[in-house]
């Protein structure tokens, strides 16, 4: 799975490295590095409703450091939950 931060400036001034950083320590505390891969991308066109994500290709928009650790439970986990259930 690939998780995809937008940190053109619009996102950047809205915290995109924050929400970089939170995804990072989540993914080590979950053990998910070698899981999860955490991409850089530059604006999407939707910076007004920043900061934009991608969860594999799907997008989420208004992300901030306050509401990412939530969306990783409830989103992320699920989606990859998903995943490796097609893959067995
Ligand atoms: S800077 Fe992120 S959508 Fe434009």
């Amino acid at each position: 799975m690939t998780i995809t931060i937008c940190i053109g400036s619009g996102c950047h001034v809205k915290g995109s490295r924050q929400i970089i950083a939170v995804l990072e320590s989540l993914l080590k505390q979950y053990h998910l590095d070698a899981q999860i891969e955490l991409e850089a991308c530059f604006c999407q066109e939707r910076c007004n409703e920043g900061v934009v994500i991608k969860i594999n290709d799907s997008l989420v928009t208004g992300v901030s450091k306050e509401n990412i650790t939530d969306i990783f439970h409830h989103q992320i986990l699920e989606e990859l939950s998903h995943e490796h259930h097609y893959n067995q």
